[in-house]
């Protein structure tokens, strides 16, 4: 037990969610903004049996990747996370985050772990935000509060929105309302600002990916791990408006491809885009549709949950049907070593050997602790 509340302690280095993870006295200590090798002076805010959190009350030594956060709200706005830490050492903890993720669920899995894919821009790279506005007040929650910080520039939002804000701002408070109003602001595929209300009836464009530099090249890679074979059929599970599913339908000629998204919306946008008869676009969730799905050994599965991953349902049905390869997208490491885990523990309990044959981290979200990660299965 830690007696005093306010604690000398040095940041050994990042963890999921972003918080620095310091040891002391046997108590693994959780903290919000720390940078790696930081020695801090810190008060305790929540004690448990093994782990506490706590907040920064002075940096003694700064760590040698701490820097001044570029944006001047950084610190207190619940945007990002890591400004406070350079881009180089930012790369560097997510890689090693995925890595120690995956191996801890599955310490016995042999993968190549290739470098870390840097996203061409590391600002002005969000092509989707949504600002709150109160009482005169237009911004973003503050850190674990519904408090809204004022912002007049949001630098890992690109210029064509950021250069809207005073516009989006008089608009909303034209509306003379006394509630919070959440808004959405993004550029949408002709290039036009868009901006809107969020309700709860309209709840704005649903998913989209946000960095549209960095997605060329998760793309890119999607389809080189999908290789040169010819599937029977191929499937995009958890579709969205079809990022994944156009490239695929282009690029595998022969092969029919079926679409399951949960969002009617992202269904409705998917169907518009693409009339060909070789693609098939359900609205479903998941799990319900692999109940009636038949995967042979001859198709491609692409797989892009959201962060709570999978199931356990949905990845023993992937290994019952045994496809030739299957390709994990994932924006959580957890839920991906977990899913990984379940796949190789059904695989090995029905006979049916996979080899994890590439794993790859990519910088989608800069400044904020979030990855995203490419895990490519094959039959071995
Ligand atoms: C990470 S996004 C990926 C979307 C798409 N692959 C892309 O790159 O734009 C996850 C998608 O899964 C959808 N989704 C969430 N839960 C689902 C479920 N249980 N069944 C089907 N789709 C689901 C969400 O609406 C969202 O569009």
């Amino acid at each position: 037990m830690v007696s005093s509340s306010q604690i000398k302690i040095k940041i050994e280095k990042l963890a999921i969610g972003g918080a620095g993870i310091a040891r002391h006295d046997g108590l693994v200590i959780f903290v919000p903004l720390a940078a790696p090798g930081d020695e801090l002076l810190v008060e305790l805010t929540t004690q448990k049996k093994n782990f506490a959190e706590a907040r920064i009350i002075e940096i003694l030594k700064p760590g040698p990747a701490r820097r001044e956060p570029p944006c001047p709200v950084a610190l207190v706005c619940g945007g990002c996370n890591w400004q406070q830490i350079t881009e180089e050492e930012q790369r560097r903890q997510k890689e090693s985050l995925v890595l120690e993720t995956i191996k801890k669920f599955n310490p016995s899995l042999d993968f190549d772990y290739l470098p870390l894919k840097e996203s061409p821009r590391v600002f002005r790279y969000r092509n989707r935000i949504q600002p709150k506005f109160k009482t005169g007040k237009f911004g973003f929650f503050a850190r674990n509060s519904h408090e809204i910080v004022e912002i007049t520039d949001c630098p890992i939002t690109e210029e064509a929105l950021t250069q809207k804000f005073p516009e989006v701002k008089a608009w909303v408070a034209a509306k003379n309302s006394k509630d919070l109003l959440r808004l959405e602001m993004y550029i949408s595929d002709q290039e036009e600002v868009r901006y809107g209300l969020i309700t709860d009836e309209d709840d704005g464009v649903g998913f989209s990916q946000v960095n549209r530099f960095q997605n060329e090249d998760l793309l890119k890679t999607a389809l080189e791990c999908a290789g040169d074979s010819t599937y029977k059929q191929i499937f995009d599970l958890y579709a969205g408006s079809g990022n994944f599913t156009f490239p695929l339908l282009n690029k595998y000629k022969n092969s029919p491809v079926t679409a399951v998204e949960l969002n009617p919306k992202l269904v409705e946008r998917g169907r518009a885009q693409n009339k060909d008869k070789r693609l098939r676009y359900f609205l479903s969730d998941v799990e319900s549709f692999m109940k009636r799905a038949t995967i042979t050994n001859q198709d491609l599965v692409l797989l892009d949950p959201p962060r709570a991953g999978a199931s356990e349902y949905i990845m023993r049905a992937l290994a019952a049907g045994k496809p030739e390869k299957i390709i994990y997208i994932s924006c959580h490491p957890v839920s991906l070593a977990r899913d990984l885990k379940w796949f190789f523990e059904w695989s090995q309990k029905l006979g049916h050997k996979y080899r994890l044959s590439r794993v790859q981290a990519f910088e989608m979200f800069p400044q904020t602790d979030h990855v995203e990660t490419i895990a490519e299965l094959r039959v071995d």
